[in-house]
């Protein structure tokens, strides 16, 4: 199936799934354990109705919105994903370009495969990058400098992973550090000539803001991955996140925080905005649907932090539910790759004009003319 018979965001699954090799669309695709976290994200949303009203002028829907300083086209933008190489050529480039042509954030991941200084200089749109506190301190202090000298406008602490998460996918498919192919999963290489030819003609994967440090350490590729491994580190605590908010003095997110207790911490610690994440249901499986915890995290923390929703988001009426429930923004990871796989960048820009669409059209059918006039009237909660 090409893009052009895709019209909603998961129609991209299938040809993503048909031109990946199976591990690295199971990679994506994927969640941990029983997979019921990334389930739940999706579903969770069904709790919720929209209540609309009538006979309003609707003539003019405006979907702008601003968070963490930028201004938006629309009230989502792209959650940091790593490796993107691998999952299609024009890489994380293709991802950025899609996000500033469409006005919106794009997210750039520590173990993205382009440096954080190329994405700078291919879009004038806003940025954020996605950072871990790593054992080597002085290289996540470095990535603030780096990202202070190309103009990032905020970043974005990820939480949730001091360790992986139990993805059982790639355990089947040979998707592991380092990797373990089965026979079934090698041939699904040959079967993706597309995939191959593209790989193969510019094999340019790269940990690419990483890989200076494991060159100085006179590492190999294979060095590149275990130095990654080696550096999460599991004694990271809001101390350490405090830290890092005063380096980097500017917008400053935590990514992965779900109770209101640690949202009010975030607060403490100075943090502008949290992703209510639990990691797309890749880390711990069982825990709540981001959408779930948007009241009670709005309820303790009020105005004093920014909220943005990640997971599960597929729909326009998705994001929607989550702006009356509270939250200021939304994000999503999965759409765009399955987007980026199926098609690069005409993929994504298809992908995000897509959502566009969904939203301008549920938020008129709910005669509103402005995200910022939805609130808590017009969700309904499901008994
Ligand atoms: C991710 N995610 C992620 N998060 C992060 O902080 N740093 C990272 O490097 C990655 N890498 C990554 C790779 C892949 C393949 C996926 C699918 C996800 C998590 C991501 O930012 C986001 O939290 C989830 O993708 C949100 O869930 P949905 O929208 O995919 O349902």
């Amino acid at each position: 199936m090409g893009i052009d018979r895709c019209w909603n965001l998961m129609d991209f699954r299938a040809p993503a799934k048909a031109r990946l090799p199976k591990p690295l669309f199971h990679y994506i695709d994927g969640g941990a354990d029983d997979e019921w976290s990334l389930r739940n994200n999706t579903t969770a949303f069904e709790k919720y109705q929209l209540m609309p009203s009538y006979l309003r002028d609707i003539s003019k829907v405006d979907l702008r919105t601003k968070v963490l300083g930028v201004e938006m086209a629309m009230p989502f933008f792209l959650s940091p994903t790593g490796m993107t190489r691998l999952f299609h050529h024009e890489k994380e480039l293709a991802v950025a370009r899609a996000a500033a042509d469409a006005g919106i954030l794009y997210s750039l991941s520590t173990v993205g495969t382009t440096s954080l200084e190329d994405v700078a200089r291919a879009t004038t749109g806003p940025k954020m990058f996605q950072i871990y506190i790593l054992k080597d301190r002085e290289l996540t202090r470095e990535f603030v400098t780096r990202c202070k000298a190309v103009g990032y406008d905020a970043l974005c602490l990820t939480v949730d992973t001091m360790l992986a998460g139990n993805r059982e996918r790639d355990q089947r498919t040979g998707m592991t550090m380092p990797p373990r192919f089965t026979l079934g999963s090698l041939m699904s290489f040959a079967m993706s000539p597309h995939w191959t030819w593209n790989f193969l003609r510019s094999p340019d994967f790269a940990l690419a803001n990483v890989v200076h440090r494991v060159d100085a350490l006179g590492g190999g590729s294979m060095g590149l991955v275990d130095y990654v491994n080696s550096q999460f580190d599991r004694s990271v605590t809001w101390d350490d996140a405090a830290w890092l908010a005063r380096e980097w003095g500017g917008p400053f997110v935590i990514k992965g925080l779900q109770s209101p207790a640690d949202a009010k911490r975030a607060v403490e610690i100075g943090a502008s905005a949290i992703m209510i994440s639990n990691h797309g249901g890749r880390q711990l499986d069982s825990a709540p649907a981001p959408v779930d915890c948007i009241r009670p995290i709005r309820d303790a923390v009020g105005d004093q932090l920014e909220l943005i929703v990640d997971g599960g988001v597929r729909r326009g009426t998705h994001v929607l539910k989550a702006l009356a429930l509270g939250a200021n923004a939304c994000s999503f990871g999965r759409p765009y790759l399955y987007g980026l796989a199926a098609g690069g960048k005409a993929g994504v820009d298809r992908v995000l004009m897509l959502m566009r669409a969904e939203l301008e059209r549920s938020l008129a059918l709910m005669g509103k003319t402005s995200v910022g006039d939805l609130g808590p009237d017009d969700v309904i909660s499901k008994s």
